[in-house]
């Protein structure tokens, strides 16, 4: 069964509340990547291209004390959206009252309103994100159906989501959430084999679930990023003074264990002596000094990384293979960015986080089948997980 999509409602003169997560990073106020704005915008247009009433809100940040108000004021992100869409959004700076079901109520067919953070609620018992009861009906009660376009928060069961959807006659994906799920839940449910998994990033432990997941699903998983040092490391390997991570020796024997035949490690380094962009050198994962800091996967990993990458139809990456940030690091992530780009007639997923980011800083953005807009949304769909922000939402 397949879920209800925007498009599927007659959406003429309704007020359509929007869960959008315009939980975008920002500094000193300023906004400094939009992409989930961008991400959001097909659905923010087909409403008000259909005549619909937009009330879209989102979360940001989180808000644990009083300090935490004013640091998450999501004021920038509803002028952003504006800038972006071309057309004014209403923004009202509160999350409940008079004044909010006001301008909901006042709204015109093809107009948009925005109202503040959906966790400023959560000063007050957590109740956004514990999914208060009477929150969620009281912002249900403020339209008349519900689209959810928020994947990035669709592993949280909150008020601006579920409890919605479980007050109002209908609920749809936005186009968003549906893409996520046709490539991620594609990934998942029914991958075109082979399957080849991409996994990198600091830590082991951030990323057990979808490891362990990976090798029961996928053809291959291919590990890069530092947590290759916790891998070599429990192979009785000298990794010097790489990152590694001495409580997860044991469960990295037992994935090595368990992927054998399906797991593959790098077979070379690019090493420096200290965590500084300064050109470092290319080693055999078995020639490490006792100082020697592995800072990214070498030439010869790629080459091995392009072996198994070659006929894929479903390829799945989360995690950068280096430092990508520093120059003199970023071979690694930007070699995997390549591989994905050149396969011909491959599903290639970007599960996002970090490599979402390298990615789209480096110039792939357009270069792949989807770059998911999900933190850890991503890596529990990818587990297998059933997120609640999708199942939320109505079958066709
Ligand atoms: C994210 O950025 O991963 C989502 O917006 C969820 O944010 P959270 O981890 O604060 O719930």
């Amino acid at each position: 069964m397949a879920k209800k999509i925007v498009s599927d409602l007659q959406v003429k003169g309704k007020k359509v509340l929007i869960r959008v997560d315009f939980n975008v990073p920002m500094k000193n106020g300023v906004i400094t990547d939009d992409t989930r704005i961008r991400a959001a915008l097909p659905t923010i247009e087909y409403v008000v291209n259909h005549g619909g009433k937009a009330i879209v809100f989102s979360h940001l940040g989180r808000i644990k004390e009083e300090a935490d108000i004013a640091k998450n004021d999501i004021t920038p992100v509803a002028k952003r959206l504006e800038e972006l869409i071309g057309k004014p959004v209403k923004f009202v700076n509160a999350t409940r009252g008079k004044e909010l079901e006001n301008a909901a109520n006042a709204l015109n067919e093809g107009e948009i309103l925005m109202f503040q953070n959906t966790r400023y609620e959560d000063l007050d018992g957590k109740k956004e994100s514990k999914n208060d009861p009477e929150l969620g009906k009281y912002w249900a009660s403020l339209g008349d159906v519900f689209v959810n376009d928020a994947f990035g928060t669709a592993h949280r069961a909150a008020a601006s989501n579920v409890g919605i959807a479980a007050n109002v006659k209908e609920t749809a994906a936005g186009f968003l959430l549906e893409k996520e799920i046709k490539y991620i839940g594609g990934a998942v449910d029914n991958p075109v084999r082979p399957y080849v998994a991409i996994l990198g990033g600091a830590k082991v432990s951030d990323k057990i679930g979808v490891i362990e997941a990976l090798l029961n699903k996928a053809d291959k998983v291919l590990i890069g990023g530092a947590m290759m040092f916790t891998f070599l490391k429990a192979m009785g390997k000298n990794i010097g003074t790489s990152k590694f991570e001495e409580d997860k020796l044991d469960l990295a024997n037992e994935l090595l264990a368990k992927g054998k035949g399906k797991l593959v490690l790098p077979v070379d380094t690019v090493v420096n002596k200290a965590f500084e962009d300064v050109k470092g050198t290319v080693k055999s994962v078995d020639a490490l000094d006792a100082d020697d800091m592995g800072l990214d996967i070498g030439p010869k990993t790629l080459e091995l990384f392009a072996k198994e990458l070659n006929g894929a139809k479903t390829v799945v990456w989360n995690g950068p293979m280096g430092v990508f940030e520093m120059k003199n690091y970023a071979a690694g992530t930007i070699g995997v960015c390549e591989l994905l780009a050149n396969l011909k007639d491959a599903n290639t997923i970007i599960g996002g986080g970090d490599s979402a980011a390298a990615a789209e800083s480096l110039g792939y953005a357009d270069k792949v089948s989807h770059i998911s807009t999900g933190g850890g949304a991503s890596l529990e769909y990818l587990e297998g997980i059933e997120l609640p922000g999708i199942a939320c939402v109505d079958e066709k």
